[in-house]
C-alpha cells in the first residue's frame, strides 16, 4: 500500500513570526503521524523551515524552480539552491504559475526534470478548467499535461515524481471534486504511469488539492488512487491542517 503524503502549499502567505507559530503547532501535533508530510513555502523560509523543522519528520519544499543551473537569470531560484536548503520538495505546474506566468506543458516537463537532477522530489500538477471539464475535455487536457512530462523523464524517474490532480475550478474555491470525480482522473493519470513503467506506477503517488478540508478529507482519502492530498488554505492553520493527517 503506498503511504500518503499531505503536503501543505502555503502559496505567497507568511512572514517569520507567523511561520515559527505554525511549524511548531505542526510539529507538535503531528508526532504520532501516520503519513509523510511537508509544507511548501515560500523561498525566503526555506532557512526557517531549515532550523525549524530540520530533525523532525516533516519534509520542506519550493513553490516553483528554475529550469536554469545557474547565470543571468535574475529573480530566479534554482533547483540545487533549494536542496541546498535542505528542501526535499517542489510543486511544479501549478495552475496559477500556468495561468498568471503562462506556463506550458512544455516548461514544466523541463522544470520537472530540472528539479530530478537536483535530488527534489517534483510534486507534479495537473489540472482542468471549468469549461474544459463543462465541454467534456478533462482527460484529454489533465493528459496531455502528464504525457508532457512523461516524455521528459526516463522510466527510473518515474519512481521519483509525486502528482498532483487539481482541477483549477475547485482551488481556494471552497468547490470539491467528488471523490468518484477525482477517483476517475486519478485512475486514468495512473493507467499513463503504468504505460510508461508498469512496475514503478503502483508507487507512484497521485496527491488531490483543491479545497481539501478536515470535513472532507476523509472521503477523498479513502478512494483507491487518492494518496494522499496538495492543502492550500487549510495548511495555514495549524488545526486544520493537522486534522487532514489524522484522516490520512
Ligand atoms: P486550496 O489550494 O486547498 O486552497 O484549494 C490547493 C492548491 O492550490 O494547491
Amino acid at each position: 500500500m503506498r503511504r500518503k503524503l499531505i503536503a501543505g502549499n502555503w502559496k505567497m502567505n507568511g512572514s517569520q513570526s507567523v511561520n515559527a507559530a505554525l511549524l511548531s503547532d505542526i510539529r507538535s501535533g503531528a508526532g504520532q503521524a501516520t503519513c509523510d508530510i511537508a509544507v511548501c513555502v515560500p523561498a525566503p523560509y526555506f532557512a526557517q523551515c531549515q532550523s525549524l523543522l530540520g530533525g523532525s519528520s516533516i519534509a520542506w519544499g519550493g513553490q516553483d524552480l528554475s529550469i536554469h543551473e545557474a547565470g543571468a537569470f535574475t529573480g530566479e531560484v534554482a533547483a540545487s539552491m533549494l536542496a541546498d536548503f535542505g528542501c526535499a520538495f517542489v510543486i511544479v505546474g501549478h495552475s496559477e504559475r500556468r495561468t498568471y506566468h503562462g506556463e506550458s506543458n512544455d516548461l514544466v516537463a523541463k522544470k520537472t526534470v530540472s528539479a530530478l537532477r537536483s535530488g527534489l522530489t517534483p510534486i507534479v500538477c495537473v489540472g482542468e478548467l471549468l469549461e474544459q471539464r463543462e465541454s467534456g475535455k478533462t482527460d484529454e487536457v489533465v493528459g496531455a499535461q502528464l504525457d508532457a512530462v512523461l516524455a521528459a523523464i526516463s522510466a527510473e524517474e518515474l519512481a521519483k515524481i509525486v502528482v498532483a490532480y487539481e482541477p483549477v475550478w475547485a482551488i481556494g474555491t471552497g468547490k470539491t471534486a467528488t471523490p468518484q470525480m477525482a477517483q476517475n482522473v486519478h485512475a486514468m493519470l495512473r493507467g499513463k504511469l503504468q504505460a510508461k513503467n508498469p512496475k514503478a506506477a503502483g508507487e507512484v503517488k497521485i496527491l488531490y488539492g483543491g479545497s481539501m478540508k478536515p470535513d472532507n478529507a476523509g472521503e477523498l482519502l479513502a478512494m483507491a488512487d487518492i494518496d494522499g492530498g496538495l492543502i492550500g488554505g487549510a495548511s495555514l492553520k495549524a488545526a486544520d491542517f493537522l486534522a487532514i493527517i489524522r484522516a490520512a
